[in-house]
């Protein structure tokens, strides 16, 4: 037999680039990092490995979050949804800006770093300025035996397998499902929510790779839109609250790997500077999943429009009629817990980073200037 499949085709698994194998692995890594740390009667978190007792968690009263890039981004969403479900507050930092300006730590401080590779120079020096003030560092990393991983007090792995591509998806959404799980384990000990709402997460939670398969079996629309973009050179993301976060992540996708200049906005931020930019047909993507902020998010909608930008809206299927009226186009996702939506809202612009990036004839999965991992500082 005469196989013309060379080492790397094969580790591909019959996908055109690492990224796009990455991006479907992503229900199998959903499942792998929920998989024993929840109770069989799926109401309780579990995290056996873990060092913190409950006493010094009911001792905590704030958080830092330190990592850098799409780590970062998941941070942001973690620190939210740990603000909202546990009621501490949270501070999230880049980890190059964090080591260098004295951060306040003090032993009631929990430091969690984030880091796919757990070898990030930055992350790893937050890490140890972190310690030697006393705080707790809990990592959250998906190479088990990185520096960061050895050297953090705890560690929760993600466990989305190796990641090739230099554009992190995958470990971006583990990193989210790893502080589902961490900021259900927090309130569940400080007894912020009922049992009946942490079961309520929790069976929303095992919903989510379903979810995600659903969303990855039809790509037609994003891949036309993507096209479309693609022959721009400037675009918008707005959105507000956890739609903004995950705008971040998308707008960072999209430049490391399509190379279109895009920023990203908290929607109510636009008239203070960025609204200036917004001319005829420049595209904005608009994530409106926060039910909460929805009203808000339109009225800023159509500041955009009135002003000639072509927008796409990213919101759940209720909401798609509605939208209609004041975007160019939408797309569904579907329906979860409005703390949960990241972990859905993201796969439509990891996809379109990557049919961006495909259309415009780039190298997807080693992007000019850019390393997998950085160890230099
Ligand atoms: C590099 C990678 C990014 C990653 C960042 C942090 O810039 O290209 O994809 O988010 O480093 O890496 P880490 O391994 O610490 O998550």
């Amino acid at each position: 037999i005469n196989v013309d499949w060379d080492a790397v085709t094969a580790e591909k698994g019959g996908f055109a680039h690492f990224m796009l194998k990455e991006i479907h692995e992503q229900p199998r890594a959903y499942r792998d990092t929920m998989l024993g740390r929840i109770d069989e009667s799926g109401r309780r978190i579990i995290l056996p490995d873990l060092h913190l007792t409950d006493e010094k968690i009911r001792s905590i009263n704030n958080v830092h979050i330190v990592a850098c890039g799409t780590a970062f981004h998941a941070g942001l969403v973690g620190g939210a949804v740990i603000e909202r479900l546990v009621r501490i507050p949270v501070m999230c930092d880049v980890a190059s800006e964090y080591r260098y300006r004295s951060p306040l730590i003090t032993p009631d401080t929990l430091v969690i770093v984030v880091s796919q590779s757990g070898e990030t120079a930055d992350t790893l020096a937050a890490l140890r300025e972190a310690q030697a003030n006393g705080a707790h560092v809990l990592a959250i990393t998906n190479v088990v035996g990185s520096s960061i991983a050895r050297d953090a007090d705890d560690v929760i792995s993600t466990l989305a397998g190796p990641e090739i591509a230099v554009a992190s998806t995958k470990a971006y959404t583990s990193q989210l499902i790893a502080f589902y799980l961490f900021s259900l384990y927090l309130a569940q000990v400080r007894g912020t929510q009922s049992a009946e709402e942490i079961a309520h997460v929790i069976a929303a939670m095992h919903a989510l790779p379903e979810q995600v398969e659903s969303i990855l079996a039809n790509v037609d629309a994003i891949k036309a839109y993507a096209e479309h973009i693609a022959k721009h050179e400037d675009l918008f993301f707005i959105g507000r609250g956890l739609d903004y976060a995950v705008a971040l992540e998308g707008s960072l996708k999209l430049k490391e790997i399509s190379y279109i200049h895009s920023e990203a906005y908290a929607a109510g931020e636009l008239k203070h500077g960025t609204l200036a930019l917004i001319e005829e047909d420049v595209p904005v993507i608009a994530l409106a999943t926060q039910e909460s902020v929805l009203e808000k998010t339109v009225s800023n909608i159509k500041e955009v429009k009135a002003r000639g930008a072509d927008v796409m809206a990213l919101t759940h299927e209720e909401h798609v009629t509605d939208l209609l009226k004041s975007v160019d186009q939408a797309f569904a996702i579907p329906k979860t817990l409005p703390i949960l939506t990241p972990a859905l809202s993201v796969v439509p612009l990891q996809l379109l980073a990557y049919y961006a990036s495909l259309a415009r004839g780039n190298d997807v999965d080693k992007p000019r200037n850019l390393a997998k991992s950085v160890t230099v500082e």
